[in-house]
């Protein structure tokens, strides 16, 4: 911006502001004025002396306070006294002069004077035609009322007041009897009183009424009284005056042409109107304060606020529930917080959406808690039911009786494991730890707390009388501390199907270790006879052990080469025997079902349906057939008689060819002799009838002594010499080959194949 375009700037807002700042407003009052005379009060534009009233140039403002002889102060405008005056209404009221027009007794006729003029001689003021009326009070009077506009709409009026009789006179009734009535033009300003000569009050009615009465009045002080009639009290009572309602205006312009002149327009207040005079055009203007404010509106800053709440001259403004707000030029009606409706003239209702949404909140708050505590207690009762599920599996799988006799039994190393334990142990049964699958059941691998390595079976199910006996027999066999058995370290009753915790046997099953390679290349057997020997023997030992450690016998009932396990240097470990092998007692007991393993099951259990400790030596005998031929127990590949290893075995034994039959490698490290007792004492382990089996003390002794016989000429083999054959298996490849490694590790490799008949030697029937 240049510099000469500022300045056009500037002197552009000097000359717009000016009017604005320094624009006059109308004359205001000086503060010492008089606003009170007697007990009149003196509103501006009203005022006593100069500087005090709006000036108008005439008398319309200007009053004078006299005080008169009797010590009463009064109010005059020009010779007109004055009663009071309203702003608001812009109204001034004066006194009417009364005039009587009288019988002279004396003369005897009627006073001269009939008429009388009124000027109010100023234009700004008009005689209310509303509020005032002409009245003639008499009893033989006719009066007329005119304006007095020499110009042009000359008016006029009469009211006739007649007494057809005094009786007929009512106080308060100005209705043609004694007392007449009627409205006025509007405008009047000017006027002329005149009574109708003809209608005097000689004659006949100036005895009881000597005057009559004509005045212009408001009609709200005018009361009838018949004794206006008959004497002279309506002059007398009154003092000759009656009030009179007069309008008021300012100036003779309307409102837009006031609006123009600034410093005289009067309407200085702020919320503050102007209103033209309902007189019409050329009559002026009047100020009012604007809706909803109160005061004077021809001073500065003179129209306040209305407190319409407080305001008790008016009924309170909203209805009753409502509450009052006030505002700058009004109020507002609210209704009371949580409901809704019409404050004003209405009714306040519960506010349906704000209670929606409390109900809403509340119901949230409210479900959300609700939801916290049943999680809470859904915990706490989803813990104490765990607890209780628990404590009811334990009880159901005999763990009190079994605590008890543990108790009662000191240095039992019998552990009860805790679920918590034995996931702890596994890895939350990691599948990565799992050695062993079967139908019925998983074995996984784990470390206790204590770092013992275990191996945990965990079965699928669970017969109703196992449960029940599970704790008692496992008490029993925890008690089995045998070199040959595997030693169970503990179960876990808390759970539905309790779990097994044994010792690990790291070098896998006597299964595995004949049968594991699975080439059909039988020319080069690697498995000594005097290790296979040494394998039965303590197979025997442990099995002959069971059967008569405890009374009743504890029955193994599924003897077989996956159920020998073989630890570190190769020495038999029988397992699963199971908890419920204990030989059954009574009839009811009896086994009616056993799901044992083919190829090794007993025939004549088969038939009986009795599982005795004959049933394991038949079972045994069929172990030391694998253990002979390196043939596998039921090969369903074969023919039909050749199916079952024993019943082969029965029938090549018979015919006298048992060498066919015998694994190739044994037959050249081992005498003839020795084999065919060996094939003897299976035979007698295969017997038909359990009676004419021997007892595995006896199968034992008989080992023992073959083993004895069957190293006596060879001598003992180096250890490292037997692992590296024992881990080629039958029919494994050269020895040549083999490279020394500990086997141990090879074998804690391989998978333990438990039998998946683990404890179901007694099951009831379904
Ligand atoms: C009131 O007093 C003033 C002077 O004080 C006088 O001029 C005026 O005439 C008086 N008015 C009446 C009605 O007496
Ligand atoms: C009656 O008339 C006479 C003569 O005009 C007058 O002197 C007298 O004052 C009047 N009386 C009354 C009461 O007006
Ligand atoms: C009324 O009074 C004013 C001023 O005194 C005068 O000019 C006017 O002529 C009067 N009117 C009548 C009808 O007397
Ligand atoms: C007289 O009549 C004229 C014409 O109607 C009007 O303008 C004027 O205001 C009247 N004067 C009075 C005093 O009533
Ligand atoms: C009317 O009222 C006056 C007193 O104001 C009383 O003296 C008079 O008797 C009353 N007249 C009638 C008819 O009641
Ligand atoms: C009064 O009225 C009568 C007739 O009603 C009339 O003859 C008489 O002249 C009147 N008197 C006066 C003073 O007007
Ligand atoms: C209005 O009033 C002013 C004086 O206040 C006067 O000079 C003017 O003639 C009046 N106008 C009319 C139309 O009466
Ligand atoms: C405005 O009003 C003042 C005071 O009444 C007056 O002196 C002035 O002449 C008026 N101006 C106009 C333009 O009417
Ligand atoms: C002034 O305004 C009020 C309402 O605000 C209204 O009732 C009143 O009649 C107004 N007065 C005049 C003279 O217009």
């Amino acid at each position: 911006m240049h510099a000469p375009e500022k300045m056009i700037f500037a002197a552009l807002v000097v000359v717009l502001l000016f009017p604005a700042t320094v624009g006059a407003t109308a004359m205001q009052p000086a503060e010492t004025c008089l606003r009170r005379c007697g007990n009149i009060d003196i509103p501006y534009p009203f005022g006593v002396g100069s500087g005090c009233h709006l000036e108008t140039g005439d008398w319309t403002f200007s009053l004078s306070c006299n005080r008169t002889a009797d010590g009463r102060h009064r109010l005059y405008n020009y010779q007109i006294e004055v009663l009071d005056m309203s702003v608001r209404r812009g109204q001034l009221r004066i006194y009417s002069l009364i005039n009587p027009w009288c019988y002279n007794a004396t003369t005897g006729g009627m006073n001269s004077q009939n008429n009388w003029w009124y000027n109010m001689s100023i234009t700004n003021f008009r005689i209310n035609d509303a509020l005032n009326r002409f009245t003639v009070v008499g009893c033989n009077s006719l009066a007329y009322i005119r304006s007095l506009n020499e110009t042009a709409d000359r008016y006029m009026t009469g009211c006739m007041a007649m007494c057809p009789g005094v009786g007929r006179l009512e106080n308060g009734s100005c209705a043609g009897v004694g007392c007449c009535q009627t409205a006025i033009p509007s405008g009047l300003n000017a006027y002329q009183i005149s009574f109708e000569e003809k209608f005097n009050n000689t004659g006949d009615t100036a005895g009881f009424s000597p005057c009559s009465y004509a005045v212009l009045v408001e009609a709200a002080a005018f009361d009838f009284r018949t004794t206006y009639v008959t004497t002279d009290e309506f002059v007398v009572a009154n003092d000759r005056q009656v009030p009179l309602v007069l309008d008021w205006a300012i100036g003779n312009k309307t409102c837009d042409e006031a609006k123009g002149n600034a410093s005289a327009y009067a309407c200085v207040s702020g919320n503050s109107e102007c209103v033209d005079s309902k007189y019409g055009r050329g009559k002026g203007y009047l100020c009012n304060c604007s809706a909803g404010y109160d005061g004077n509106p021809y001073l500065l800053n003179g129209c306040h606020d209305i407190n319409e709440c407080e305001d008790k001259s008016v009924r309170y403004p909203c209805s009753v529930p409502g509450t009052c707000v006030n505002t700058m030029g009004g109020y507002n009606c609210v209704c009371p917080r949580k409901t809704s409706g019409n404050a004003y003239s209405g009714t306040c209702e519960e506010d349906k959406s704000q209670l929606g949404w409390q109900i809403a909140i509340g119901v949230s708050v409210g479900v959300i808690i609700l939801i916290a505590a049943a999680s809470c207690a859904y915990m706490v009762f989803a813990k104490r039911r765990l607890a209780k599920i628990k404590r009811e599996y334990f009880k159901q799988h005999g763990g009190l009786s079994l605590f008890d006799e543990m108790r009662s039994r000191q240095g039992l190393s019998f552990t009860l494991f805790t679920q918590e334990e034995l996931e702890e142990a596994t890895g939350r049964f990691d599948e990565r730890n799992v050695i062993g699958k079967g139908a019925n059941g998983t074995v996984y691998k784990g470390t206790t707390k204590d770092g013992e390595v275990v191996a945990i079976k965990k079965c699928r199910l669970a017969s109703e009388r196992q449960q029940k006996e599970f704790g008692k027999e496992m008490l029993i066999v925890s008690q089995i501390n045998h070199r040959y058995i595997v030693k169970l370290y503990g179960c876990c009753l808390e759970v539905e199907v309790p779990m097994l915790v044994y010792k690990y046997i790291p070098n896998g099953t006597l299964y595995g270790l004949i049968h594991g390679r699975r080439d059909r290349d039988r020319d080069v057997p690697r498995i000594p006879f005097t290790a296979r020997l040494k394998i039965a023997h303590q197979t025997a030992e442990a099995l002959s052990y069971l059967h008569s450690w405890a009374s009743p016998p504890i029955i193994h009932g599924d003897v077989k080469t996956s159920n020998i396990l073989l630890d570190q240097d190769y020495t038999a470990k029988v397992s699963d025997f199971g908890a419920s092998t204990l030989a059954p007692t009574d009839e009811a007991q009896f086994v009616t079902f056993v799901q044992g393993t083919c190829g090794y099951l007993d025939p004549e259990y088969m038939r009986t349906c009795k599982l005795t400790d004959k049933s394991d030596v038949y079972s045994f005998g069929v172990v030391l057939l694998e253990l002979l031929t390196c043939r596998k127990a039921l090969n369903l590949e074969e023919l039909e008689e050749e199916k079952y290893l024993s019943s082969q075995f029965l029938l090549v034994v018979g015919e006298n060819r048992l060498e066919e039959m015998l694994d190739p490698q044994i037959k050249d490290e081992t005498s003839i002799e020795v084999l065919e007792q060996a094939a003897e004492l299976a035979k007698q382990c295969l017997e038909m009838l359990g009676e004419n089996r021997p007892t595995m003390r006896e199968v034992a002794e008989e080992l023992d002594r073959l083993s004895k016989l069957a190293q006596h000429p060879w001598g003992r083999q180096e250890s490292a010499e037997l692992e590296a054959l024992l881990l080629r298996g039958c029919g494994s490849a050269s020895p040549t080959t083999y490279s020394g490694h500990s086997g141990i590790q090879l074998g804690s490799t391989r998978n333990i194949s438990f039998s998946d008949t683990a404890y179901i030697g007694i099951k009831s029937p379904r």
